[in-house]
């Protein structure tokens, strides 16, 4: 049984997908939860006595350094906001490469600085970054700049793991395969259109996965606990696929 009782942690992008079941389900296993995302309405559905809702946009950096100048004890950070561009290197234009650079890594850069000294001086915590399977672990057709930004989490990762190791700071990724989640169902859906149909489109991201089906966001939730509590306090610096097998 998983033990977060105690525990102050903040997650990103926590109004949907797996944000939002990480913050539900470190709720549950009794941490505080520090739910943000630029989406007040879907934070407000999940606050609770235990989940605290804070608007915060990741690309914002003053408001990152503000929300964690008023915070106090932080145990635990997870970093899910990214957003995934489509297209090969020839179709990337220099916006694109831009923002998702702004909201995949430099978001990261900002929170994880913001929370440091808070865990440095209470001796110790957890980060979790969601990256992806597409990344430095394996290159994925139309995913050029997302897989570099994601490769780029990977990297920051283990430079923070590395750094911090002797500080009781455990800094690791999470790199998932195709979930379902309302940023995947839009990208069935405007693959739908070239495809001819929603329906098709699911098709072709389920027929990709060895298990037959896509991930669910609460099984990635539920490895984003783990790696925050006390149980997994000898894992650092890992990149943890949970993919179907996709990477089987
Ligand atoms: N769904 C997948 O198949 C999949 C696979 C691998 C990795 N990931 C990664 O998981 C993470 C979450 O993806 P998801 O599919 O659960 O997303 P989602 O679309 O379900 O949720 C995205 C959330 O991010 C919020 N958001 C968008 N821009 C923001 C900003 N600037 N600041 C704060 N919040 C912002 C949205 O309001 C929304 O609540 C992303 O980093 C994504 O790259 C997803």
């Amino acid at each position: 049984m998983l033990n977060l009782e105690g525990k102050t942690v903040v997650v990103t992008a926590a109004a949907a997908g797996i944000g939002r079941e990480t913050a539900i389900a470190a709720a549950e296993q009794g941490a505080r939860v520090i739910a943000t995302d630029i989406d007040t309405a879907g934070l407000a559905s999940i606050a609770s006595d235990r989940i605290v809702t804070r608007e915060l946009d990741v690309i914002d950096r003053q408001a990152i350094a503000s929300l964690f100048s008023e915070l106090g004890k932080v145990d635990g950070l997870v970093n899910v906001a990214g957003i995934v561009h489509h297209g090969t290197i020839e179709e990337c234009t220099m916006d694109e490469w831009q923002s998702a650079f702004q909201l995949n890594v430099d978001s990261m850069f900002h929170t994880i600085r913001g929370t440091l000294p808070d865990m440095l001086a209470n001796g110790g915590g957890s980060i979790v970054n969601i990256a992806s399977a597409a990344s430095s672990v394996k290159g994925f057709h139309q995913r050029f700049v997302y897989g570099t930004t994601k490769a780029a989490v990977i990297g920051l990762t283990k430079s923070v793991a590395i750094d911090y190791v002797d500080k009781q700071i455990r800094c690791n990724a999470i790199c998932p395969g195709t979930v379902d989640t309302p940023s995947l169902r839009e990208r069935v859906r405007v693959l739908g259109e070239d495809l001819g149909g929603y329906h098709v489109a699911m098709q072709r991201f389920i027929s990709r996965q060895p298990m037959g089906r896509l991930g669910k966001a609460r099984e990635v939730a539920a490895l984003a606990v783990f790696l925050l509590s006390d149980e997994a306090a000898f894992i650092t610096g890992q990149t943890h696929i949970i993919d179907g097998g996709i990477l089987a």
